[in-house]
């Protein structure tokens, strides 16, 4: 494993040195546009960044192929832990309340050596239903710099080896016709609200190209099976829309919710609170109140997005998961995920899964790519 980390710095070392460079083309550098305050800037114009890649599915994409969609990108990448989760979450709820079918979600990975299409599938499966609408990019390295120099953003070293690129949380909003029209910090409810507005309003401006593909209507899904599933299954089909598992299915980035209810919660600061039906309910609604100890304040608020009753769905659903026996098998299970000691993802296992035995341990892991680096590095190292 040591190696492995070693190979990774290496890496990442010369994806920063793209960046950095990125930064001196950009000749005016977002940051000095924003300003201090302004957490948002909207009627921006200049023309999007071009750009070729592979989306999650191994189809090529490319700001060509986006013509005539309005799109809104971001840029994160698979193994960071507490800005990229919460940029996604971001992004997933956008999805839910924008509900134009010719709008695509565009998130480009920064750490495309590690984030193949393939992984980027994993990725994407873990925060939920598929939106047809979101494409995960993986594009050479110095494209990603091209892009984001595109933008106008630049990704530096964090200083935490835990999250160790830094990269922009400002999302773009992009007309039909290729122009960048805003930039929105997805850390700044306001400016996320404006991006609704202005997304739900942008021209495509060109050519309408509304194919069969565009038929996605993601948010009537939700209340069609609401009448028949009882409460904790409502509350768990609800939990996988709106991405909870994108982070609460990896201990890393969030704790696990299996078995919270009841217990008692150490929290941040030292003191300790009873995990009641309200404070799961607080913990969704105004999640930096009270912070779980060892995490940071990475949740988002969902006080904005769920409904009175949708919150109680939630709750149900969470306060289910302490019992382990009995009742359908919640979504939420770790019962049958293995985090892959390559990448650190977390894999569910089925019977596809990649796996290898080293010292008579079983190891799974999430494509046939980490498992080969695996029993590379098993028969270099040591
Ligand atoms: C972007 C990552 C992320 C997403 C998405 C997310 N959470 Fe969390 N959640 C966290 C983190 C990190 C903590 C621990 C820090 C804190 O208390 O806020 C947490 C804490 C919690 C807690 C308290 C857990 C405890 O051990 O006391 C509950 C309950 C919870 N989340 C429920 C949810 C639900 C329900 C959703 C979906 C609506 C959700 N979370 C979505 C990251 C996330």
């Amino acid at each position: 494993m040591h190696a492995g980390s070693t190979k990774v710095g290496v890496r990442l070392g010369a994806l920063l040195a793209i960046f950095v460079s990125g930064l001196l083309v950009a000749r005016q550098p977002l940051a000095s546009l924003l300003g201090s305050g302004r957490l948002g800037f909207r009627q921006l114009s200049w023309e999007a960044p071009q750009f070729q890649g592979l989306a999650q599915d191994g189809r090529p994409v490319s700001e060509a192929s986006l013509r005539g969609h309005p799109w809104i990108s971001s840029f994160v990448f698979t193994r960071c832990l507490t800005a990229c989760p919460l940029i996604t979450a971001k992004l997933r709820l956008l999805e839910r309340e924008i509900d134009r079918p010719d709008i695509r979600f565009v998130s480009f990975s920064v750490d495309p050596d590690f984030d193949t299409p393939e992984v980027l599938r994993g990725y994407a499966a873990k925060w939920g239903p598929t939106d047809s609408r979101w494409t995960l990019v993986s594009a050479d390295r110095h494209v990603v710099g091209a892009v984001a120099s595109g933008f106008k953003v630049a990704v530096g070293p964090s200083g935490d080896p835990a999250d160790p690129i830094l990269q922009t949380s400002l999302l773009f909003l992009v007309d039909g016709s290729g122009q960048v029209r805003g930039a929105y910090d997805s850390t700044d409810a306001t400016a996320m609200r404006e991006l609704r507005v202005d997304a739900s309003s942008v021209d495509r401006s060109s050519p309408a190209t509304r194919g069969p593909s565009d038929s996605v209507a993601p948010s009537a899904q939700q209340d069609e099976t609401e009448a028949t599933a009882s409460r904790e299954m409502r509350g768990r089909d609800l939990f996988a829309s709106l991405g909870c598992g994108g982070c609460h299915d990896d201990a890393r980035v969030a704790p696990s919710l299996r078995g919270l209810y009841g217990q008692n919660v150490a929290l941040e600061g030292g003191s300790t609170v009873r995990a009641n039906a309200l404070y799961i309910q607080d913990s969704i609604r105004a999640p930096s109140r009270l912070l779980v100890a060892g995490y940071g304040p990475t949740m988002p608020s969902y006080a904005d997005f769920v409904s009175d009753e949708q919150l109680e769905l939630l709750v149900a659903f969470v306060t289910s998961l302490s019992s382990s026996e009995g009742g359908p098998e919640p979504a939420a299970t770790r019962a049958t995920t293995e985090i892959d000691p390559e990448c650190g993802m977390t894999v569910t296992v089925t019977d596809n899964t990649p796996r290898a035995t080293r010292d008579g341990k079983h190891y799974f892991f999430c494509s046939d790519l980490c498992r080969d680096r695996f029993l590379r590095t098993a028969s270099v190292g040591h």
